[in-house]
């Protein structure tokens, strides 16, 4: 069994993400420039905020952060995504999710002009990315598929099932992975909670992608052996040997699934550094076909 380890290949590929924003700041005279929009005083986003402004410090990237109370209107927070579309001195934007429940979270992607939508959310990139034409694609699948392709892991003609029909993980991932080419040409089969005999299909996979947000649901006898495990789940369940009294668990039942694999991805430490990574790819994107113009 070998381990895909998402912190050293994200370690390798920063390197040379920092090495190309230099280049390029060099010949722009500056850096490229991410702002995130964070809204309310979830801890959860806060702490992805925060870790997203030190990625991109990291790597050369400016980035910024437009923070408002939970009660801001529509309105001003629609008039500020506008505001940051029209400033060249900007490449890229996120609106950290969730946004609070009297918010649509849809109307406002919406209003991200599709050129600085680094998360690959706004219709016009996930339906750019359908095409197979270029465009922003959303972080998770695009860090799996990095991972993947780190690990020299052959993807062509696999049976892929993914466990869970996200817009932001399960369904771009479907896409990608059946895409001609790269790190694509799987036959892939997206399952979710209305998928009859769950196991059975499974099993029958050369790469299983549990992303369905449920702690250690994926377990030994729903995987073949030699089978290449992806565990996009991450979440706290208690632990009374812990210090923190807390552990951080995937939506794969590590233990006993592992000595069954070819290759799985560890939590913490698989695919959750490499989601990171895509952010500043693509912020790095958005800033050379912004300074092209
Ligand atoms: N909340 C959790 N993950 C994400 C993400 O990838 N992008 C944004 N904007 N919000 C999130």
């Amino acid at each position: 069994m070998i381990l895909l380890d998402g912190k050293i290949a994200s370690e390798a590929i920063k390197k040379d993400i920092a090495g190309e924003v230099s280049r390029w700041t060099l010949e722009w005279g500056k850096k490229p420039h991410l702002a995130a929009i964070l809204v309310g005083d979830d801890p959860a986003s806060q702490t992805y905020v925060r870790n997203k402004e030190k990625d991109c410090n990291q790597v050369g990237i400016n980035s910024s952060v437009y923070r408002f109370s939970s009660d801001i209107s529509k309105e001003r927070l629609i008039e500020c995504v506008k505001t940051i579309n029209e400033d060249p001195d900007i490449d890229g934007l996120i609106v950290q999710l969730p946004l609070p429940a009297h918010f649509s979270e849809q109307e406002i992607i919406e209003t991200i002009d599709p050129s600085k939508d680094v998360d690959g959310f706004h219709p016009v990139n996930v339906g750019r990315m359908v095409l197979g034409l270029p465009s922003f694609v959303p972080a998770t699948p695009a860090g799996i598929v990095d991972l993947l392709q780190y690990y020299n892991v052959t993807t062509r003609g696999k049976e892929c099932v993914i466990i869970g029909r996200s817009n932001i993980v399960g369904k771009p991932l479907a896409n990608l992975l059946s895409r001609k080419g790269g790190v694509g040409d799987c036959t892939v089969t997206l399952c979710h909670s209305h998928t009859v005999d769950l196991a059975k299909v499974c099993c029958r996979a050369d790469i299983v992608v549990a992303a369905l947000g449920r702690p250690r649901f994926l377990k030994a006898d729903m995987v073949k052996e030699g089978a290449v495990v992806i565990d996009v789940g991450i979440s706290r369940v208690e632990d009374n040997t812990a210090k923190s009294g807390f552990r951080l668990v995937g939506d794969v039942d590590f233990e006993q699934v592992a000595p069954r694999c070819s290759y799985i991805t560890p939590v913490p430490g698989g695919v959750g550094p490499m989601t990171r990574l895509s952010l500043l790819k693509n912020t790095l994107q958005a800033a050379i076909k912004r300074n092209k113009m």
